[in-house]
């Protein structure tokens, strides 16, 4: 059955108003359920969770279906879905936890700078896995010399933030379990992408951001709750002390906490399907992969033989994500100039600190970002196309 572009765009309010949406790397729109249950919550009364009143019941009851929703996206346990304000913040928290001066850490020059920088100010020993400029891809061969005894954390993406690689996480998994470490994985670019399989990744932790995938600005962590119960964070000495509460700082935002929860049972409900929120999560999300890729194909390809254009990367399997230069434009002028054409991409090293580095283009203003989601149809990727032939 084709993706119903159709139906899954009109959800979307904010793409009526005739731009190209290629920036959903950067941040998704969000859908009408979304917004609904946001306002819905607001509208309703709520309160601090644990109270003896109806309205911190729901914000306890809110606190509960977003763990559950959490979980079924990414094939994780509630009781393990560590909630917070971004990626970012959460990773800087746990960071602390896992590692410190003594152990050793390995990073991969791939990774968005969220997962990397948090890791190296730990003072743990840092040891880099590299990244082939040309193709893009992480070559798995190279952490068998990077792991050893002392290794606390093998911190990874699942997918690039601007090549759109996804590296092979389970073979890098299974060298890192093998030596006693931990696998710490960014989801934040890989989730809206497709089907997510945290234990199949061999995730110890997965990193995700609701953003990224329709939802509000909220970032979420999820572990084996078995596993959380061996860490102490640094926490208040009067908040809970259970898990994974006590990964968590301070107060939720409760109704945006339904938001996320609106948005996963969105993704679930983009094709029909049946089975459990989980099942119908893995069949929707297949079919989204699979009208990114279809379009991402148009998109690549056209860029691919543009003269002008130099396209960064060639990963084998990869997400919808595409990072090119024009010859004798800036990135942000390219940016600029799509703008004024109606098409939002973004420019700049994109936060792959990194990355941009190893392509040797970050002190040139790195290069520009076109990315699809589910919701991008051919006219957005004409647009693009379009635009950057004037260009010239
Ligand atoms: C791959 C990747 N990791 C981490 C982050 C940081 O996420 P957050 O904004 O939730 O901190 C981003 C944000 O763009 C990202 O693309």
């Amino acid at each position: 059955m084709p993706f119903p572009i159709k139906e899954v765009r009109a959800t979307y309010p904010a793409l009526s108003d005739g731009f190209a949406y290629l920036d959903g790397a950067a941040g998704t729109q969000t859908p009408r359920p979304v917004i609904d249950a946001i306002a819905t919550a607001y509208r309703t009364g709520i309160g601090n969770v644990g109270g003896a009143f109806p309205a911190s019941h729901r914000s306890d009851a809110i606190v509960a279906a977003c763990r559950a929703a959490v979980a079924d996206l990414v094939g994780g346990h509630p009781d393990g879905v560590i909630l917070g304000q971004n990626m970012t913040t959460l990773t800087y928290r746990l960071s602390r936890a896992l590692a410190g001066p003594g152990d050793e850490v390995v990073l991969s020059r791939l990774d968005h700078d969220a997962n990397v920088r948090p890791w190296t100010q730990t003072g743990a020993t840092v040891r880099w896995a590299e990244v082939d400029p040309v193709t893009g891809e992480l070559p798995v061969e190279q952490y068998a010399g990077l792991i050893n005894e002392r290794t606390k954390v093998v911190a990874v993406t699942a997918a690039s933030n601007i090549l759109g690689t996804r590296p092979d996480v389970p073979a890098i998994a299974e060298l890192a379990h093998r030596a006693g470490a931990l696998m710490y994985v960014d989801g934040v670019h890989a989730t809206p992408h497709g089907p997510v399989d945290m234990r199949a990744l061999g995730a110890d932790f997965y990193a995700t951001s609701a953003y990224k995938w329709s939802g509000p600005h909220i970032g979420a962590v999820i572990a084996d709750p078995a596993l959380l119960e061996t860490i102490a964070p640094d926490k208040l000495a009067s908040s809970p002390d259970t898990v994974p509460h006590r990964f968590e700082t301070g107060t939720l935002p409760f109704a945006d906490l339904d938001g996320v929860t609106a948005a996963v049972d969105h993704l679930a409900a983009m094709v029909p399907g049946t089975g459990n929120r989980r099942e119908r999560l893995l069949t929707s999300m297949a079919a989204a992969e699979e009208h990114e890729l279809a379009l991402f194909s148009v998109l690549v390809e056209g860029l691919e033989t543009m003269p002008h254009v130099t396209v960064y990367g060639k990963p084998a399997r990869r997400t919808a994500t595409a990072y090119f230069n024009v010859v004798g434009h800036a990135p942000r002028q390219v940016a600029e100039h799509l703008a004024r054409l109606g098409v939002n991409v973004w420019s700049g090293h994109s936060y792959a600190w990194e990355l941009t580095g190893a392509l040797g283009i970050r002190d040139t203003g790195s290069a520009v970002r076109a990315g699809l989601v589910h919701y991008n149809d051919r006219s957005d990727v004409d647009r693009l196309l379009e635009g950057v032939a004037r260009l010239a």
